[in-house]
């Protein structure tokens, strides 16, 4: 049975589809399948999707030669994550201490690791540096002194970006705009700070300032904002360029591209969102007359976000006559906490009773009748998946799918009422396994500690 979604909705992907019955499939396999071996509830993350997603990207080096992609690990991190993106040739951006070790033990080369951050601790700052990290991106004053003693120490010369704040405001959710003046981020252009601290790095002889940063948000669905950033950039690389002499050559406009998670949502696509930004990078370039820099990205959502399928199994129905009708699952916010922070809105289907068409039949029922409130295990009211979303009528036992939960569900887990996170498992033309363990109550209570006057 053909999915039927609307048209180029993650619903229609060549991995996804419906048995006879209407169950869901992914990559072939029934999902009541996948939880039998696997467990309840799942992450499932579709291969081919990630891997397409990153000649997506790659794509661009057609046009844009000097190009370079860094995967923001924050969106998802794990040691087969590491493995999947040497091979589709990318690189990985960092903010802690853990997603570096993560990085490294899965073989990443170091060269293709920048690190980030808005308060790096000194431990951080050694442990990227003595790892022979590629970039780390300057984002305050006291890191300047903290990375040259480090490199110093090394007797190296540590490449550096410096992090700037454009003052570009995307509309998405103020909680994931990060280019704005009133920004925890970076260095201000318009106070002159950002010229201050490259001036202050360019001085320093065991950094070598390479290049300049901006991150101007996430889930932005226009690509009118990267340009008016890309803009505001190119202007203040040659003015670093013109007056201090520094020999920067890199442009790195972080990520931010959004994705499709309802149908009437329409993001750019990759490939031609990069299209014209290139084209309008060469022309502020031939303006400015400077030579267009290497242009790096790092994307997080646009690779991850659709390729994940998290599924529930339903453990207790409640209808509510006249108010609303709820479905209670063996997840909630521990695994996916976007709906508790952002009031972000996934598409969600009942995965035992048909695709599309339930999601057109139950909005049509009288009344709201066919509006169901995906509620989370955990003891609070906030614990809430999504609300009134039209599917099927789901019965205990059902298996409910909610989909684009690739990027920042896993990654943002939690242990809240010690729920132990779920397994992830790879799917693709390979078959399915587990990249990452599902937690046991063990695992959970595994770092406690009885201090003696309590053992
Ligand atoms: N580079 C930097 C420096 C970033 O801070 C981020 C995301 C990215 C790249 C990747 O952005 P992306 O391509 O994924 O939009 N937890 C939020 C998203 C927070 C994004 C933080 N920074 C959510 O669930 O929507």
């Amino acid at each position: 049975m053909s999915a039927n979604s609307p048209q180029g909705f993650f619903l229609d992907h060549a991995c996804i589809s419906f048995s006879a019955e209407g169950e869901l499939q992914l990559s072939g396999r029934p999902v009541s399948e996948l939880l039998a071996e696997f467990g309840s509830p799942l992450v499932v993350m579709l291969e081919n999707v990630i891997r397409a997603n990153c000649r997506e990207f790659r794509k661009r080096l057609e046009i844009y030669p000097r190009s370079r992609v860094y995967f923001a690990s924050k969106a998802f991190m794990c040691k087969g994550m590491c493995r999947l993106l040497q091979q589709e040739g990318l690189g990985i951006d960092v903010v802690s201490s853990g997603e570096l070790y993560t990085a490294l033990s899965a073989g990443m080369d170091p060269q293709q690791i920048t690190l980030h951050g808005n308060a790096k601790s000194p431990d951080e700052i050694e442990m990227a540096v003595n790892s022979r990290i590629g970039r780390i991106a300057i984002d305050k004053l006291d890191e300047i002194q903290l990375i040259a003693e480090a490199a110093r120490r090394q007797g190296l010369r540590q490449k550096v970006l410096l992090r700037v704040s454009p003052g570009v405001k995307p509309s998405t959710h103020e909680y994931v705009q990060t280019g704005q003046e009133d920004s925890k981020f970076g260095f201000n252009l318009a106070d002159g700070a950002a010229l201050e601290a490259a001036r202050s790095i360019h001085a320093q002889p065991d950094l070598e300032l390479v290049g300049i940063h901006c991150h101007i948000g996430s889930q932005i669905l226009d690509g009118g904002p990267f340009r008016v950033a890309a803009r505001a950039m190119l202007e203040f690389y040659a003015l670093v360029q013109r007056e201090i002499g520094a020999p920067l050559d890199e442009l790195n406009l972080g990520g931010g591209l959004g994705i499709r998670y309802q149908p009437e949502q329409h993001p750019p696509l990759i490939a031609q969102h990069y299209e014209v930004l290139c084209d309008t990078i060469i022309s502020i370039c031939r303006e400015l007359e400077i030579e267009p820099p290497v242009l790096c990205d790092e994307p997080g959502r646009s690779i991850v976000g659709e390729a994940g399928i998290t599924l529930y199994t339903a453990r207790s129905i409640k209808k509510i006559p006249g108010v609303r009708n709820y479905v209670g699952v063996d997840g909630g916010m521990t695994d996916n906490p976007r709906f508790a922070l952002y009031s972000a809105r996934h598409y969600a289907i009942n995965a035992s009773r048909g695709g599309w068409q339930q999601t057109q039949a139950a909005a049509k029922l009288p009344d709201n009748e066919g509006l169901w409130s995906i509620a989370g295990k955990c003891c609070e009211t906030g614990d809430m998946l999504l609300r009134d979303q039209p599917m099927a009528e789901p019965k205990a036992g059902d298996i409910i799918a909610m989909f684009c939960t690739g990027a920042y569900t896993y990654s943002m887990a939690s242990n809240y009422n010690r729920v132990p996170r779920p397994a992830v498992v790879l799917s693709g033309d390979n078959g399915q396994a587990v990249l990452i363990r599902r937690e046991t109550p063990e695992d959970v209570a595994e770092r406690d500690m009885l201090p003696a006057w309590l053992a």
